[in-house]
């Protein structure tokens, strides 16, 4: 959450690099954003804006330039949107400025302690960070000591990834982190620092990791890194072998679109990155045997992610007959449940950088158990931490809502599972062709794209002024309906549930009034007959239907019908109308389809 980027270079184009860096950061957060720059002269800028990077650049005029800057992109958490609270935020004497991606969380008793004479502007609790560094300095020490010092009175409880300026050392950046993340990229005639690659991958494809704990000094060429103990650190970079392009949005309208769309070719990516000619699958051995000594597979995650965690419980006890449990993150790490005698940790991330799951994570390493990060994205946080990663090769995922991470986390997890349940000699691993599969998955949900103008209209009949809605199934189907009802109400602020269609009667049915849009998922052989009775019910009750189901369970008069493929991967196509049918509920709507309201996609607050 938040994004924050930096440079020190030798030209002047600062105000460049910094604005196209926030805007492939936006996705981190976009209720207000800023930059402050320096020339060579010293001459300096600050420009903030409540909004968007667009309304950021509307308000840039050509003389503000300069060769070092520092950027932010704000998801707010300590108050509200404004001008006041956008970043940098800078010192009382107009000396230090600073941005900030986390939480401080003693920053109350930090202000009451250092600071009770210091004038605030903002509500915020960088700003406390930035107003003691000028207390620090004024205390005689030099920048890096007085930011250190700052450092070192902020709580464990807190979470930073910090960018500072010293307006009397114009062409020196100052760097921090601690949870959050931050990258510094490695450039001929410039060094910078970024959230996210991404921010940078125009200027450079070198980045180095920082590590918490570490503080950072860099001018355009030198890069000083002190690790938590305070040793210089020389650490190398490593490569970044992505196209800046993979992340633009081509002729689409929206990212989610292009996700979506995305998703038959990232099925195949996955084949080809885990599967052989032969079909077998490449995974590391050792990831397999630490698996298979495990007697329960603790799955956690947030969100969509947990979504996929769920369908992942059904592949790895069929397949792999592991007992499996998926827990909500940020349920999990402050109550955890009583562990089995050799647990095994999997962690679902399209980021990687997910707060709630990463303070999961440290605790499982504190306990020594084995643990698996499945992401999007190397060199994440999650990755880096876990014992083990494999990647979801679904390239880069924008729009806020996930769609292809989803699917791609599903696919993973049944590779896994199958080759997991194939080295034990489990009937329905073997019998799993797992590469016929993905093939047949790939081009079912390719036929639902190709019908997106049909689920477009059926959008516009029954979704475009409901206040409410329900996705319904049973069994994998409710997994697929948890995570519908999701997709759609993060998007279009429709109130949507996602419900076990046998648990309706006991309470929720209440709710059904005439035209209420049900939208059943029936998928599965074992429960159909029962979710078509669910149906019944809530028709008698005034319900506004819409049906989504397999070929072979298809009865006259249903509205999406998807090809069958192999029953344990349903979800991966029946998603996919869900996905469309939200993304064009919101378009019709009006609303920015991308950036829903309230949310950001790295979520690196816990
Ligand atoms: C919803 C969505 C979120 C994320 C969640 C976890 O569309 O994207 O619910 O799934 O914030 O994020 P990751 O997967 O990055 O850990």
């Amino acid at each position: 959450m938040c994004g924050i980027v930096g440079i020190t270079g030798k030209n002047d184009n600062a105000v460049a690099v910094l604005i196209n860096g926030l805007e492939k950061l936006e996705y981190r957060g976009y209720d207000s954003a800023g930059i402050f720059v320096t020339d060579s002269q010293g001459q300096a800028n600050l420009v903030k804006v409540k909004g968007r990077i667009a309304d950021l650049k509307d308000k840039l005029t050509p003389d503000i330039k300069g060769n070092t800057g520092i950027g932010h992109t704000r998801w707010a958490t300590h108050g509200v949107p404004s001008e006041n609270n956008a970043h940098p935020h800078y010192s009382e004497n107009g000396r230090f400025f600073l941005v900030h991606n986390g939480v401080i969380g003693n920053f109350k008793e930090l202000k009451d302690k250092y600071l009770a004479d210091v004038k605030f502007v903002s509500e915020t609790d960088t700003e406390v960070v930035v107003q003691l560094v000028e207390h620090f300095s004024n205390e005689g020490l030099t920048t890096k000591e007085a930011f250190k010092k700052t450092l070192s009175v902020i709580d464990a409880s807190s979470s930073y990834a910090f960018l500072l300026m010293d307006k009397n050392e114009p062409g020196t950046l100052y760097a921090a982190k601690s949870k959050s993340p931050l990258l510094i990229a490695v450039g001929p005639d410039f060094n910078g620092v970024c959230s996210d690659a991404m921010a940078m991958l125009k200027e450079t494809h070198d980045f180095i990791e920082l590590t918490d704990g570490d503080v950072v000094v860099l001018t355009a060429s030198s890069i000083d890194i002190e690790d938590k103990d305070g040793n210089h650190v020389d650490r190398k970079p490593f490569h970044v072998d992505q196209d800046a392009s993979a992340s633009e949005k081509g002729a689409y309208e929206h990212y989610m679109l292009k996700e979506i769309d995305e998703q038959p070719a990232v099925m195949r990516k996955i084949a080809s990155a885990y599967l052989n000619e032969d079909g077998s699958i490449n995974i590391d051995d050792a990831l397999l045997k630490a698996m298979n000594q495990s007697d329960r597979l603790y799955i956690v995650a947030a969100g969509t992610s947990y979504h996929a965690g769920l369908v992942g419980h059904e592949l790895f006890e069929k397949l792999a007959h592991i007992p499996t449990e998926v827990h909500v993150a940020s349920e999990f790490g402050y109550n955890m449940p009583l562990l089995s005698e050799k647990p095994f940790f999997i962690f679902l991330s399209q980021s990687g950088e997910t707060a709630d799951s990463r303070q999961v994570l440290v605790q499982v390493n504190e306990l020594n158990y084995p643990s698996l990060t499945i992401t999007n994205v190397a060199n994440s946080t999650l990755s880096r931490e876990a014992d083990y990663t494999l990647l979801l090769h679904a390239g880069p995922e924008i729009a806020v809502a996930s769609t292809k991470a989803y699917t791609a986390q599903i696919a993973v997890e049944a590779v896994l599972a199958k080759r997991l349940g194939e080295i034990k000699g489990i009937k329905e691993a073997a019998q799993f062709d797992i590469k016929a599969d993905l093939t047949t998955v790939a081009n079912a949900m390719q036929t639902m794209v190709d019908e997106k103008h049909d689920i477009e209209a059926l959008a516009k009949q029954n979704l475009n002024t409901t206040r409410n809605a329900f996705y319904i199934g049973r069994a994998i189907d409710y997994d697929t309906a948890i995570e519908a009802a999701l997709k759609l109400k993060e998007v279009s602020y429709v109130q949507t549930e996602g419900f076990a269609s046998g648990e309706l009667k006991h309470g929720t049915i209440a709710l059904i009034e005439e035209g209420t849009p049900v939208i059943a998922i029936i998928t599965d052989p074992k429960t159909a007959a029962h979710t078509r009775s669910n149906v019944q019910e809530v028709i008698a009750r005034g319900a506004n239907v819409i049906i989504i189901t397999s070929e072979s369970l298809a009865q006259p008069g249903d509205q999406i019908v998807l090809p069958d493929v192999n029953p344990l991967l349903t979800p991966l196509v029946s998603i996919v109308p869900a996905q469309l049918l939200a993304y064009y509920t919101s378009k019709q709507r009006g609303y920015d389809v991308d950036k829903p309201r309230n949310l950001a996609k790295s979520v690196t607050v816990e």
